[in-house]
């Protein structure tokens, strides 16, 4: 897999984000095990705490068309100067398929930062952690 295929589906997937409160499109896509590539923005809503974030949207997607394995998440937003992460809930949401995630933190003119869920989200909550002694 290129990496440079999962930026620029980030990429494309952050222009159909609808944003009409915020007006901070952010896009995302997921590269399965299997070699797929699953896209997601933010979907806002006038009662506002119902928006789903860009990173949710895709992994939703992805569980729905029959996925379950994923290795990387590229992410994107309109941020020019600095690299954005996922927000905290977005990082719980994947870490339930795995922690063994890269992530690339994209900006708009196609450079990355390759960063992981680990680093991102250290000593995470899992479904392991649900097991009684
Ligand atoms: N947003 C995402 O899509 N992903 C994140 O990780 C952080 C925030 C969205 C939610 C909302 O539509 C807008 O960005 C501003 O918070």
């Amino acid at each position: 897999m290129a990496v440079a295929e999962l930026v620029s589906k980030c990429l494309q997937a952050r222009d159909m984000a609808y944003c009409p409160y915020s007006k901070f499109p952010v896009g995302a896509a997921i590269l399965t095990s299997g070699g797929a590539i699953i896209t997601g923005c933010n979907v806002e809503n006038a009662s506002y705490g119902l928006t789903v974030c860009a990173e949710r949207t895709a992994i939703q997607r992805a569980i729905a068309e029959g996925h379950r394995s994923f290795t990387a998440i590229a992410v994107t937003c309109d941020i020019k100067d600095r690299f954005v992460g996922p927000c905290g809930a977005c990082r719980q949401v994947l870490v339930e398929f795995g922690a063994d995630w890269d992530i690339y933190l994209t900006k708009p003119d196609g450079s990355y930062k390759k960063t992981s869920l680990k680093e991102l989200l250290p000593l995470a909550f899992s479904p392991a952690d649900l097991t009684k002694n």
